[in-house]
């Protein structure tokens, strides 16, 4: 690869990590993988005509709207470990506090993709508040891509989408989606009425999602990997700033917080195997 071309990938590494957090500086094949795709959909012919343009004009609130669209990995699906709803989550709302809250439970899906996840605890509120009667949950998920949110809140899947991984059981499918072809599956309005979708960059302040906190439970899964270590503190110390005492962080399957909860007053904690973090209440700014 010619030098000039390996200056422009470094120059994007650079933009995206700043914009978004992602970090593709030790993965050049995603990164140029992602920039031909930018590149492409901007209407240039490679990624460095597209550099250029940048360096001429600076970056348009179009070419910003595509990096936030474009940048991430938006891999997701309907229960996605199960186990963390179907047993840490209804664990957590199983405990007495919960049971006898009087103001609504406030959850947060923090890098929500296409809503999946959202939904996802959306659907096991649902079972326990029918089971809880008088309790109230008030879902609100977010994430950087406008694409992914106008997905989110359209509601719409197709079959394999309900079905990827553990998914969707049938009776869930009948209860909460509607089909006329059994190919697009709709959201019921009783589903989606159930979460609020928002736009907020984990980067920026918290101000969007804020205003709907302080949080009882947060799902923080799958998006600090691919931070770098001193972001990945960062956003842990904002979102954790965000929970109430006593308040739950719940990372992905495979992601540890341990090195990164210097300040945040999270403690790790196992629910029935999954590790998850509880903040000690000594330490709430709230
Ligand atoms: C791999 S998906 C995870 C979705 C879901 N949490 C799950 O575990 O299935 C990661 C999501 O993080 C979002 N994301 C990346 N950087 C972000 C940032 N700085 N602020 C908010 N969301 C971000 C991406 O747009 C993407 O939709």
């Amino acid at each position: 690869m010619p030098d000039s071309h390996q200056y422009v990938l470094r120059y994007f590494a650079s933009l995206i990590e700043k914009e978004v957090g992602i970090r593709y500086k030790d993965d050049q094949y995603q990164l140029k993988k992602r920039l031909d795709d930018m590149s492409q959909i901007a209407g240039y012919a490679d990624c460095s005509q597209f550099y250029d343009f940048i360096k001429n004009n600076g970056l348009t609130v179009q070419l910003r709207e595509m990096i936030w669209n474009l940048a991430g990995n938006h891999e997701t699906s309907f229960f996605r470990n199960k186990m963390v709803f179907t047993n840490t989550l209804r664990s957590i709302l199983d405990t007495p506090d919960y049971q006898k809250m009087i103001r609504p439970v406030k959850i947060w899906s923090a890098a929500c993709s296409s809503g999946q996840e959202a939904y996802s605890i959306a659907i096991v509120c649902a079972k326990w508040q029918s089971q809880q009667r008088g309790r109230q949950v008030n879902v609100i998920a977010s994430d950087v891509s406008s694409d992914m949110l106008k997905k989110a809140t359209s509601g719409s899947y197709s079959l394999q989408e309900l079905n990827k991984d553990s998914g969707l059981l049938p009776e869930e499918i009948r209860e909460w989606f509607d089909t006329s072809d059994a190919k697009t599956y709709h959201a019921k309005t009783a589903l989606k009425s159930r979460v609020l979708f928002l736009r907020q960059n984990l980067l920026q302040p918290l101000r969007a999602a804020g205003a709907h906190g302080p949080f009882d439970i947060i799902f923080l899964r799958n998006v600090l990997i691919y931070f770098h270590e001193a972001i990945r503190k960062k956003v842990t110390e904002k979102v954790a700033d965000l929970l109430v005492p006593n308040g739950y962080l719940i990372p992905g399957a495979t992601e540890s917080l341990s090195l990164d909860a210097g300040n945040t007053g999270l403690e790790r904690m196992s629910v029935n195997g999954n590790f998850i973090y509880q903040k000690k209440p000594e330490t709430s700014v709230l």
